[in-house]
C-alpha cells in the first residue's frame, strides 16, 4: 500500500455537532467485554481506549443504560456513580492523548439472557430471537422469550437513556451515540417482525419511528443535542427479525430527527443500499457511514467513498482491534497486524492490549 496523499480526505477534520474530530478514520462501536462484572468499566479498558486516541473519534463499544439493558457478559454499563467514575478515567486518557470519545448508549432488549443480567429482558413484543443462543457465565443458552412493555413503562425507559447520557457528560466525555441498530432494543421497535404493538407505538412506519423519535429529542434536550448521535442498521436481519419496509421506516425515523441538530447520523450498511441514498435526501447533518459486515473496511474503498460524497467520514470497526495505530498505519501505507478472532470477547489483556504500534514492532 502506497502513503495516503496529505490532502486525503480521510485525513481532513470534520466537525460532528460539539465536536471537532482531527481526522474521518473514526473507531466503531466494538463489544469486547472486559469490564467488571459490576459494569464498572476496568484499568484494561482505559489502556485500551488510550492506545486507540488518535481515532478522529472514539465511539466506545456498546454499554447499558440500565442493568436489565444489558446483553452479555462483562459489557460496561454507565447508569451509577461508580460506572460513571470508570468512565470518567477513560474519558480523561483519551483526552490526555488529544483524542475524542463518545460512549454508544446500547440497551440489548431481547438480545439478552438472565444469566447475564439478573433479569427478564424487555422488548417492544414477547418475541425471542429466532435460533440464536447467547454465551452466559453459565455456557451457550437459547434467549428466552422476552416481556413485553406496557405502554405506560415507555416514559421510564426514555429515562433510562437520559439518566445514562447524564452520567456520560459527567464523566466528562465528549457525548453518547444512541445504538438503535443491530437488533437491540431501538431496532427493535422499528422492525415490523419484533414490534407487534397495538398501541400507538406499533403498526405503521411513523408509528415504530415513534420510540425511537422520543429517545434521541429526550436525550438531545437532556444534554445537547449537539452531543448526540445515533446509529442505524436499516434492513439488518439480526436475531431474524425483518424490515420489509425499511425504506419507509427510516425515511419516517430520519426526517423526524433531522430538525433536532444532532452531532451525526450514523449508518451501517452496504454503501450501494438504496435506503442510503433515501435517507440521505432527509437528512442534512453529518453522516458516517460503516460498510457492516459483508466487507471489510479496506483504507482506498473508504477514502472513495468520502471523496464521491457518499458519506461524510467513515467508522472502522475490526482493524482498530488489532491496529491501535491505524491511523498512521493507513496514513503510512503500512502492513496490519493480523486480528485474532478468539480474542475479540472477554479475557484479559491477550488480543486487547497487546498489539503492538509500528515503533513498537521496529524496536
Ligand atoms: C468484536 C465486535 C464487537 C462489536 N460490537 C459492537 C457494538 O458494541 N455496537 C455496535 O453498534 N456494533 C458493534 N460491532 C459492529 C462494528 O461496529 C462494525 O459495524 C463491524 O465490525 C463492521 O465494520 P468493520 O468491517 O470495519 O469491522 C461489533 C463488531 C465486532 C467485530
Amino acid at each position: 500500500m502506497t502513503a495516503l496523499a496529505s490532502d486525503s480526505p480521510l485525513l481532513k477534520p470534520i466537525t460532528l455537532g460539539s465536536i471537532v474530530a482531527a481526522n474521518r478514520i473514526l473507531m466503531a462501536p466494538l463489544t469486547r467485554s472486559r469490564a467488571h462484572d459490576d459494569g464498572t468499566p476496568s484499568d484494561l479498558q482505559v489502556e485500551y481506549y488510550r492506545q486507540r486516541a488518535r481515532a478522529g473519534l472514539v465511539i466506545a463499544e456498546g454499554t447499558q443504560p440500565s442493568q436489565v439493558g444489558k446483553g452479555y457478559t462483562n459489557t460496561p454499563g454507565i447508569h451509577n456513580d461508580a460506572q460513571q467514575a470508570g468512565w470518567a478515567t477513560i474519558a480523561d486518557a483519551v483526552h490526555d492523548e488529544g483524542g475524542k470519545i463518545v460512549v454508544q448508549l446500547m440497551h440489548a432488549g431481547r438480545m439478552s439472557h438472565p444469566d447475564n443480567s439478573g433479569e427478564q429482558a424487555i422488548a417492544p413484543s414477547a418475541i425471542a430471537p429466532e435460533g440464536v443462543q447467547m454465551f452466559t457465565k453459565n455456557g451457550m443458552k437459547d434467549i428466552p422469550v422476552p416481556r413485553a412493555l406496557e405502554t405506560d413503562e415507555l416514559p421510564a425507559l426514555v429515562e433510562d437513556f437520559v439518566n445514562a447520557s447524564r452520567h456520560a457528560i459527567a464523566a466528562g466525555l465528549d457525548g453518547v451515540e444512541i445504538h438503535a441498530a443491530n437488533g437491540y432494543v431501538l431496532h427493535e421497535f422499528l422492525s415490523d417482525s419484533e414490534n407487534v404493538r397495538t398501541d400507538s407505538y406499533g403498526g405503521s412506519a411513523d408509528n415504530r419511528a415513534r420510540f425511537v423519535v422520543e429517545v434521541v429529542t429526550a436525550v438531545s434536550e437532556a444534554i445537547g443535542a449537539d452531543k448526540v448521535g445515533i446509529r442505524i442498521s436499516p434492513g439488518h436481519a439480526a436475531g431474524g427479525m425483518t424490515e420489509k419496509d425499511y425504506v419507509d421506516t427510516y425515511l419516517s425515523l430520519v426526517r423526524q430527527i433531522d430538525g433536532l441538530g444532532l452531532a451525526y447520523l450514523h449508518v451501517l450498511i452496504e454503501p450501494t443500499d438504496p435506503v442510503l441514498a433515501a435517507v440521505k435526501t432527509v437528512w442534512h447533518g453529518p453522516l458516517l457511514l460503516n460498510t457492516g459486515f459483508g466487507l471489510d473496511s479496506d483504507r482506498d474503498a473508504l477514502e472513495g467513498l468520502i471523496a464521491n460524497g457518499t458519506a461524510d467520514a467513515v467508522t472502522v470497526g475490526r482493524p482498530y482491534i488489532s491496529n491501535p495505530d491505524l491511523v498512521e498505519r493507513w496514513t503510512r501505507g503500512a502492513e496490519l497486524n493480523e486480528n485474532d478472532q478468539a480474542t475479540w470477547y472477554g479475557g484479559g489483556a491477550e488480543g486487547y492490549t497487546d498489539y503492538p504500534t509500528l515503533s513498537e514492532v521496529s524496536v
